[in-house]
């Protein structure tokens, strides 16, 4: 299939990334979220990263102007009757995403493939609420995405092989190095990832050390290049919790349970970076 046009539904921190690489790679692309000032803050955000680029002249002014001439801007998932291939990058919570597959299975042309970028939901369990479990498929990118190299990639229980290599080109035309990953609660990424997340906030919960500290011996002690916390309000702690739900519901065993640390930081609307509160405060 001849992919001439991207949908990137949900225009937060992933969906923009997203959004951009495609544009980059000179798909036409179709940025999604349910108002109009999402995909604005999403559009916002691409425009800002360009300009970057073009100060630091990895880029020229026509270049970006290219890429945003690629973009368009929409609120109606209707809008998927133009596109070949769905990338979905919502709240990490399966009804919504459940909710969004079956409108867009309703929409897209039938020759579509549906992928969604999830951290750690069941590709399989989505694919089921469509017509088309053979073209869904996890396209699951790193944030921040134009920087990070890895998507992981993974096939539902009926995705179609040539699907897989649909994904993974795409994936490369876009710069990105595809790994492929069977479909676990957290895949592979997670599965590591957030224990340790968690293990960190616990740290702080029990009084073991201050945030500071565990980041500090963790960049200094394991080489990491940001402290677990810090990559925590990065992530969004949300998506950290929501994650941790996953694994603990998935595997059914208590080395998964979310510190409630990092719950009452939720419910407060302590979500990291894109609050401007976490771990840390940001301006
Ligand atoms: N943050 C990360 O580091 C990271 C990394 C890899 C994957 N992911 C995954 O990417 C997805 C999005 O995460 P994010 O960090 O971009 O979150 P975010 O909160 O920044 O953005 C989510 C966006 O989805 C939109 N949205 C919610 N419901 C919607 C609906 N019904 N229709 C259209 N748009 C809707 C919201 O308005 C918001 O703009 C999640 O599944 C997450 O697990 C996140």
């Amino acid at each position: 299939m001849n992919v001439q046009t991207i949908m990137v539904v949900g225009a937060g921190q992933m969906g923009s990334g997203i959004a951009q690489v495609s544009a980059q790679a000179g798909f036409q692309v179709i940025l999604s979220d349910v108002k109009q000032e999402f995909v604005d803050r999403g559009l916002g955000t691409i425009h800002k990263n360009l300009s970057r680029n073009v100060e630091k002249g990895r880029m020229s002014e026509q270049e970006k102007a290219d890429i945003l001439s690629r973009i368009t801007l929409s609120t109606d998932l209707a809008d998927g009757e133009k596109a070949d291939f769905v990338v979905e990058a919502v709240t990490e919570n399966m009804a919504v995403k459940a909710e969004i597959f079956k409108k867009l299975d309703a929409v897209c042309p039938a020759h579509a493939v549906l992928a969604s970028n999830t951290s750690s939901l069941p590709i399989t369990e989505i694919a089921a609420v469509t017509s088309r479990p053979e073209k869904v498929i996890g396209m699951h990118f790193m944030n921040p995405v134009p920087v990070m190299k890895l998507v992981e990639i993974i096939r539902g229980l009926q995705t179609a092989d040539e699907v897989y290599q649909l994904t993974e080109d795409l994936s490369k035309q876009m710069g990105k190095v595809p790994v492929s990953v069977n479909d676990f609660p957290g895949f592979v990424s997670n599965r590591v990832l957030m224990p340790m997340i968690n293990e960190a906030i616990y740290c702080v919960y029990e009084g073991v050390a201050t945030p500071e500290a565990v980041d500090e011996v963790m960049k200094l002690g394991m080489n990491h290049p940001m402290g677990p916390l810090t990559l925590a309000d990065f992530i969004g702690l949300d998506t950290c919790l929501y994650i941790m739900e996953v694994l603990y519901e998935g595997f059914g065993d208590s080395k998964y349970r979310p510190c409630p640390l990092l719950r009452k930081y939720v419910k407060a609307g302590w979500l990291g970076k894109k609050s401007g509160r976490g771990f840390y405060v940001y301006n």
